[in-house]
């Protein structure tokens, strides 16, 4: 089997934008290879943060990739600051990476203009422990959205760089992207996020979720409800193609062109449709919730299985690198 990795940051609250454009994915095709999926602690303390939010949010986005359904124990679920050898590689890597490479990232252009004030060493070299992140399970495979293309693509380089300099040693993984195209906020304009205020939580009951599809966009050619519109431009339907099923769908789609349908109800169909996938969910995140002492053990194992594939890596770089002398006395 294929190995893969992915990463994802404890970011706090995840919402129903990663969860279909990126998590459901990691689900489909956990059994599919020997996966890795690491809560990239590591990453995140790049940005001004306080600790004891810290704290919760690694925990938390760990128990919320359960309930989600990643299988924990089959898959490696584990928290990325637990394997030294991650920021071990980190550090060598360092040494086959121009600079050039770094200062042509997209994101850290946008970070380092957000977070003016803290434009620190770490931010500038996030993609270095991401190709790292991922090279030291020797990972092929890397489910990714789009906007993280630019970081795989630096991986490769980086396994270029560091196999025509010291022998072969790592692949050259690719980013595998998932069909669900970006899921945009309920403003309809951009992309879903927390910071935006556009979202809609993963773990928000069924009522809360009403009211944010209430107040949320749809086509404005549908000024009334005798004004016929077009599911196409409509931000509603985008969201039916998650979670509606075809006859439902189609349903919405005639309603709509033909104006025999008001958005009211059609929004009433989306939520009803979202909250059967979401309301066990919530309900699973509740359960684990209630027993996190399990989840911490498992990671604990987990965490303890990835330092020793990782070692071997590191032991094998190092050997290659002439930086074991005295193995050899
Ligand atoms: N940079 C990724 C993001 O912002 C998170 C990440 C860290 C990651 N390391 C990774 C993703 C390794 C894939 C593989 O989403
Ligand atoms: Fe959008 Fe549904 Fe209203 Fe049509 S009926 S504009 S698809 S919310």
């Amino acid at each position: 089997m294929k190995i893969l990795f992915s990463g994802i940051q404890p970011t706090g609250k995840l919402h129903i934008g990663n969860f279909f454009g990126a998590i459901k994915n990691w689900v489909n095709i956990q059994h599919d290879y020997k996966s890795y999926f690491s809560v990239v602690d590591y990453h995140s303390i790049t940005i001004k943060y306080d600790p004891e939010e810290m704290r919760e949010r690694v925990m938390d986005m760990a128990v919320n990739l359960y309930a989600c359904g990643i299988d924990m124990e089959k898959t490696n679920l584990f928290i990325q600051s637990e394997v030294p050898g991650h920021a071990d590689l980190t550090w060598i890597f360092n040494s086959v990476t121009p600079m050039g490479e770094l200062e042509r990232m997209t994101q850290y252009k946008d970070k380092a203009q957000q977070n003016a004030k803290n434009v620190n060493v770490g931010l500038f070299d996030y993609p270095v422990l991401q190709a790292a992140d991922i090279l030291i399970y020797k990972a092929e495979v890397v489910p990714v959205g789009e906007d993280q293309v630019q970081h795989i693509e630096f991986t490769r380089e980086i396994s270029r760089n560091f196999n025509s300099r010291f022998g072969q040693t790592f692949p050259e993984p690719k980013e595998l992207l998932t069909k669900t195209p970006r899921v945009l906020g309920i403003d309809g304009e951009k992309k879903m996020s927390k910071s935006l205020g556009n979202d809609i939580g993963l773990l928000e009951s069924g009522e809360e979720i009403m009211n944010k599809l209430r107040g949320a966009k749809t086509d404005p050619a549908r000024v009334t409800r005798n004004d016929p519109g077009n599911p196409d431009v409509c931000n509603i339907y985008s969201y039916h193609r998650l979670v509606s099923h075809e006859d439902e769908r189609s349903e919405v789609v005639d309603g709509c062109r033909s104006a025999g349908m008001g958005c009211v109800d059609c929004k009433k169909i989306l939520h009803k449709n979202l909250m059967k996938v979401l309301d066990p969910i919530r309900d699973r995140y509740e359960n684990i919730n209630k027993n996190k002492v399990s989840v911490r053990e498992i990671l604990t194992q987990n965490a303890e299985k990835c330092r020793r594939i990782a070692k071997q890596t590191i032991l094998e770089v190092k050997e290659k690198m002439g930086l074991n002398p005295l193995w050899k006395i």
